[in-house]
């Protein structure tokens, strides 16, 4: 991988890395709700009530903003959008039919925060239960502790009167099967990316071209064999190479300022049992404070537990910054946990979420996208719905698919990936 197709969108960004970062002079409350700093928002001066979200939650978004614009509470209307991904089998990062950890069994991650009332709830690794937004509520509503996970969490949630039901689909537990049979001889144990001495894949003797074109076909077959259909093989194969983190995280402002903030996954695709990513961690996957804004995030969680990605957005707009500065400086911190080395970063991703009090909003994205194409975009909704693309920071595309070569056209045909 050259350099120069993953030139930095700014050529200031390593300078910025190196100089260290959020160096902000803090200025009062009240002049950072008038947001005196940076660009509003990206489509003009900022509205309440305001939806932000992940674009897998566009479809319930609509809904959601006529319940809030009739008054209702802002984390209600919050769960509500990331409700519908949760339930629908075919969503394979959240809730029902989410990709399972390594032994085949979904385990869930979710939190909220809820502004008015200051109080926040979060479950880590919960199996069974399908609505784990609304089980980070109810521990924020009905304990006096912030976080459950594992099988206390499963306990809780069953007292609470949700239902027991098996997440596994037949989908997602056949691209689980897919992914055993290619990696028998591989698994997450061991040093991770994040190790001094770790190093990009030896390169084999044969052309990349040749070896990922073997590989593509291989698992297409087996693929078949599995009976995963025509039209999600190629899918189901990116899955496999490439386990995603897909989440959803939505942050809510109504019109009298009120804000609250709620994230929800099935977290890294056959991850170890156990694993938690940043989806439930307060200040990680998502943050909120009453009295400045609320951030949230999709992407690669560990790189985002290092950087307390959510919360050190919502400081940064404390201290003065715009949602898109204050968004940027956060990936910025992931760049520079790995001095810059692109052949680290572009095995991850992030976004980021971002809504300041006064309905300025911003999206910003390590990388543009998946591949060319396929930016990577948010949701949106002050009135009007609409997708918008989020702001990398970096040129080029995550996780390249497939890694070197050019995808041969003949593997192509029939992806739904691709459309
Ligand atoms: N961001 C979701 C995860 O890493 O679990």
């Amino acid at each position: 991988m050259t350099f120069s197709r993953r030139d930095f969108v700014k050529t200031s960004v390593l300078g910025a890395v190196a100089a260290g970062v959020g160096a902000k002079v803090a200025m009062p409350e009240a002049q950072a709700e008038k947001g005196s700093q940076g660009p509003v928002s990206p489509s003009g001066s900022p509205k309440r009530p305001i939806i932000i979200c992940a674009n897998n939650g566009y479809n319930y978004v609509e809904a959601a903003y006529t319940f809030l614009k009739g008054g209702g509470d802002t984390l209600e209307a919050g769960i509500r959008v990331v409700k519908g991904p949760e339930d629908d089998p075919n969503d394979d990062s959240v809730g029902l039919g989410g990709l399972p950890n390594e032994e085949g069994v979904v385990e869930l991650d979710a939190c909220c925060m809820h502004g008015p009332t200051r109080r926040a709830g979060s479950v880590g690794a919960v199996r069974n239960i399908k609505n784990v937004s609304m089980v980070c509520r109810a521990v924020m509503e009905h304990t006096g502790h912030v976080m459950l996970v594992g099988e206390g969490a499963e306990r809780f949630a069953v007292d609470m009167g949700f239902p027991r039901e098996n997440l596994l689909t037949d989908r997602s537990r056949k691209i689980w099967m897919l992914w055993k049979q290619f990696n028998s001889d591989r698994d997450w144990w061991g040093p991770g990316i994040a190790d001094p001495h770790w190093r990009p894949p030896a390169t084999e003797t044969k052309p990349q071209a040749e070896v990922w074109r073997d590989r593509i076909q291989q698992l297409q077959e087996r693929a078949a064999d599995l009976g995963i259909e025509p039209e999600f093989r190629l899918a189901a194969v990116r899955r496999v190479l490439f386990p995603p983190t897909g989440t959803i995280h939505c942050s809510v402002l109504n019109e009298k300022g009120e804000m609250s903030g709620i994230t929800t996954t099935s977290g890294l695709a056959f991850k170890l049992p156990g694993r938690c990513g940043d989806s439930p961690i307060i200040g990680a996957g998502c943050y909120t404070d009453q009295d400045i804004g609320s951030a949230g995030a999709t992407g690669a969680g560990e790189e985002n537990i290092k950087v307390a990605g959510a919360h050190t957005i919502v400081e940064n707009m404390r201290h003065g910054m715009s949602p898109l500065e204050a968004g940027m400086d956060a990936l910025k911190r992931i760049v520079r946990n790995y001095n810059g080395d692109m052949n680290k970063l572009r095995f991850m991703d992030m976004t980021y979420y971002i809504l300041r009090k006064d309905g300025a909003y911003a999206s910003v994205c390590l990388w543009e996208g998946y591949s060319a194409g396929h930016p990577h975009k948010f949701a949106v909704h002050d009135g009007t719905l609409r997708a918008e693309v989020a702001t990398p920071l970096l040129k080029g595309y995550s996780q390249e698919w497939p890694p070197f070569p050019p995808i041969p056209e003949d593997l192509k045909k029939d992806s739904e990936y691709l459309k």
